[in-house]
């Protein structure tokens, strides 16, 4: 089975690498190994070991009949979804980590794959190493999936653990993050959240059925987190995380969101650091199903993507089905309830009280507190209420 590698970049060279190294533990039936046959990147690589693989024209790979599968890690949503599109109308499978052009064109890709009869697989598009998808795909597909929710940004699990364990300032655990090749090439989409809800809307997508575009997501990312609120989650034993969490409550209402969240420590995704990702699924015979692993980095990305180039040697695809969301799909974020941590000062302590319900101050930090639960509508609200009694906002985090 011939293999054509789009994109040499971080995660193209982890694929390159692996589909040599491993070639005798990859499924290789003797008649067909897997073989790298094309690599196709703009740049030139002079003096890599596979210098004579390197293609700049996507048509020599796209009339290559004797080329199975492409493997797409170019990134973005141009490019890498007009050589989608060519690959798999030319009858070829396509793997991808492409989790942006998986969230936004994956309805139509997946449908072109199934016409055609090949495969549009992507288990490096979220998690980086950790099998993800597949669980939601296939071992845990007979389950009745009320929530999965994850830790799935690498990068901003390495800044807020940093924070945290070193009292690193942003920019700097930013930059090591970037530095050992975690960060996405413009880190906005990281730390703003976008990376983590293109991810969610596919892991969503795979639990509930149906793909919700981007708009539709409440995303915050960590940008507003300071070392005080930091200060503040130890005293009452909990981490900051940022988190995308798809819950589908009473078999009805389904929400999306992407938010940095307070975690109790008594909970498996409070404790997962570094670039470390983790994964819950909660499914009504299983119960709660955490996976855990390498969410970035070159190598556990190619080991995701080297699974689905596997699995189709092998013949044993579980193929990635939904449809785009209905009108109406998630619910409104305004009818979520959780408590939220509130730093909040200007106002009269007795304004606090009137105005968020029965708060439970946090002991020796000054104007915060956690509230009862409310609803985002509510919490809305408060905040108006307070704003108009000459109070200020100062920190707001999510209890999860
Ligand atoms: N920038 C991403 C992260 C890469 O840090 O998790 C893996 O998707």
């Amino acid at each position: 089975m011939n293999v054509a590698l789009l994109g040499f970049g971080t995660v193209g060279s982890g694929v390159a690498d692996m589909l040599t190294q491993n070639k005798d533990v990859l499924y290789a039936r003797a008649e067909a190994p897997v073989e790298l046959k094309y690599i196709l990147d703009i740049r030139d690589f002079p003096n890599s070991p596979y210098e004579k693989l390197f293609v700049k024209d996507f048509s020599v790979i796209e009339a290559d009949p004797s080329v199975d599968v492409v493997v797409e890690v170019i990134g973005g949503a141009t490019k890498a979804y007009e050589f989608t599109k060519r690959a798999l109308l030319a009858g070829k499978s396509v793997v991808s980590s492409n989790k942006e052009l998986v969230a936004t064109h994956g309805t139509e890709l997946l449908a072109i794959a199934k016409e055609k009869g090949v495969y549009y697989l992507f288990e490096a598009a979220v998690g980086g190493g950790i099998p993800a998808l597949s669980p939601l795909v296939d071992d845990l597909s007979h389950n009745r999936i009320s929530e999965v929710s994850g830790i799935l940004n690498g990068t901003t699990n390495y800044i807020l653990t940093q924070m945290f364990t070193q009292g690193a300032p942003f920019s700097a655990a930013l930059a090591e993050a970037q530095a050992k090749g975690y960060a996405e090439k413009d880190p906005t989409a990281d730390i703003e959240g976008i990376d983590v809800c293109r991810k969610i809307a596919i892991l969503a997508a795979l639990a509930f059925g149906a793909m919700v575009p981007a708009a539709a997501i409440h995303t915050e990312g960590i940008t507003a987190i300071r070392k005080e609120d930091v200060a503040a989650a130890e005293k009452i034993g909990c981490s900051i995380k940022l988190l995308g969490r798809a819950i589908k409550e009473n078999d009805g209402d389904l929400y999306i969101m992407v938010a940095p969240f307070l975690i109790p420590k008594s909970l498996p995704l409070a404790e997962i650091s570094g670039v470390y990702n983790g994964v819950l699924i909660r499914g009504n015979f299983v119960g709660d199903v955490m996976l855990y692993g390498r969410g970035a980095g070159s190598y556990p990305t190619a080991s995701a993507v080297v699974a689905d180039v596997d699995h189709i040697a092998r013949g044993t695809v579980a193929r990635p089905a939904w449809t785009d969301a209905k009108e109406g799909t998630p619910s409104d974020f305004s009818s979520f309830f959780c408590r939220h941590y509130v730093v909040a000062e200007g106002a009269e302590q007795s304004a606090i009280g009137i105005i968020f319900g029965e708060i439970e101050p946090i002991s020796g930090e000054e104007n915060a507190f956690l509230t009862p639960m409310l609803s985002e509508s509510n919490w809305e609200s408060c905040k108006e209420r307070f704003a108009a009694c000459g109070g200020r906002i100062v920190s707001h985090i999510r209890l999860y």
